[in-house]
């Protein structure tokens, strides 16, 4: 009987000593996604999409190497920070910006990506000093992804729309301390070939070259994040040198066009730590039903990807990685919903309760998008590194689930 390893550590063990669900990331894996970003957009700025994992530790990791941090509300703007981003590289995303989220933006001395005219003028309403800005456009370019992360629509609620954006940097030039400075585009997420990020580029650089005429220069297009990875066996794992190649080529083609030398910005997510991740389960449960349902103790409130978006992540028995799949499973968690399905019909080895599952693949948008529903608390996170490992993140507490509810007086 054979147990799934990652970096060094036996996880079944680890679930064994540390009790399950437990969300484990491999450190030499999000070293070696940081160095191959470093190394194929070498003169280009990498800004971690912080919403893909917001844990401290991984942040601490991937900031020591350089990066900067894409943000997308005040409370990711405070982890950030906490997770050693300097303020120099980072994006205040967002399209929904509270004042109080201008505000923290503000005194943190952050650059914003501005949404809407609605925006620009409270920012400048609020701001007593410069701040520096890009426009999030819509460059309507379809990424071939999911619908729901599909995002570069002319359909989507991001940014301006395209044929509005030129009229949008004059007014920023004639409201007060507002500098444009860059654009900024987001088109989608999870997406596996470089030809939609092309066009999105090919047209940042139509419209920069609009904007340099009224007089601005660029600082920085950013052409966010969005490049796969490879979560099932078919599926082709797309390859970074591929996606850098061409998007450089690009880049530097273009760059004649302007006057100004504006930096090129990323902001990846979910492919610096989608893959450095499992989620270890155990089986509570095998009912041979309509399906063969395996019954674990993770459902949706920890990993929300598959019932929200339907998608596959790999499924390994993790106390019998040696053993021959023989049946079709499908595993479930431990929500009152149906929908609260992880994996459909995978053929495994014969499952029995007591058993580990792991999740793989769950690095990115996995911990940060769970919930306490059901009651259910949070798991604890592990970071195992070369056979050692550390918590990163402690279970919650039944008192973490009362949390800061409040009982009128009389009730
Ligand atoms: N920049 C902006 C402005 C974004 O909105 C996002 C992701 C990123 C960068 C990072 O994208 P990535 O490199 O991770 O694809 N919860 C969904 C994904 C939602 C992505 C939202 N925005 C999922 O689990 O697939």
């Amino acid at each position: 009987m054979g147990n799934l390893v990652l970096d060094g550590v036996d996880v079944v063990e680890l679930g064994r000593e540390l009790g399950t669900p437990l969300y484990i990331t491999s450190r030499s894996r999000l070293e070696e996604n940081i160095r191959e970003y470093r190394k194929y957009f070498k003169n280009a700025d990498i800004y971690y999409a912080v919403k893909a994992n917001n844990n401290l530790a991984i942040m601490k990791i991937i900031s020591s190497r350089g990066l900067g941090a894409d943000v997308f509300s005040d409370g990711e703007l405070y982890l950030a920070l906490m997770g050693g981003f300097k303020r120099e590289k980072i994006l205040f995303n967002g399209n929904s910006k509270s004042t109080e989220d201008i505000v923290s933006g503000i005194e943190a001395g952050v650059r914003f990506s501005v949404d809407s005219i609605d925006e620009l003028h409270a920012i400048s309403e609020i701001a007593e000093e410069e701040v520096e800005m890009a426009f999030r456009i819509n460059p309507d370019v379809s990424p071939e992804t999911h619908p729901k992360i599909a995002t570069g629509l002319k359909e989507s609620k991001f940014g301006i729309p395209w044929e509005m954006a030129e009229r949008a940097y004059e007014k920023a030039l004639k409201t007060d301390h507002i500098v444009p400075a860059g654009i900024h585009c987001h088109i989608g997420s999870q997406i596996l070939s470089p030809d939609p990020f092309i066009e999105a580029l090919e047209k940042m650089f139509d419209l920069a070259i609009r904007v340099e005429k009224l007089g601005i220069e660029l600082d920085f297009l950013d052409m966010g994040g969005g490049i796969g990875i490879q979560y099932s066996e078919e599926e082709k794992a797309p390859e970074l040198k591929e996606f850098s190649e061409r998007i450089l080529d690009t880049y530097e083609d273009r760059l004649g066009d302007l006057k100004s030398e504006p930096n090129l910005i990323l902001e990846p997510g979910r492919s610096i730590v989608g893959n450095t991740t499992f989620l270890l389960t155990k089986v509570n449960a095998v009912k041979r039903a309509f399906r063969n349902f395996v019954a674990v103790d993770a459902g949706f409130n920890l990993l929300m990807r598959p019932a929200m978006y339907g998608s596959y992540h790999r499924v390994v028995v993790a106390n019998r990685v040696d053993e021959t799949p023989s049946e079709t499973y499908t595993i479930v968690g431990p929500i009152c919903e149906t929908g609260d399905v992880l994996a459909y019909d995978r053929m495994l080895p014969e499952v029995r309760r007591g058993d580990y599952v792991a999740i793989l693949d769950t690095g990115a948008y996995g911990f940060s998008m769970s919930s306490q529903y059901n009651g259910r608390r949070r798991c604890a996170e592990v970071l195992v590194d070369n056979g050692r490992w550390w918590i990163i993140r402690e279970r919650e507490s039944y008192a973490d689930l009362v949390g800061r509810q409040i009982i009128p007086p009389g009730i």
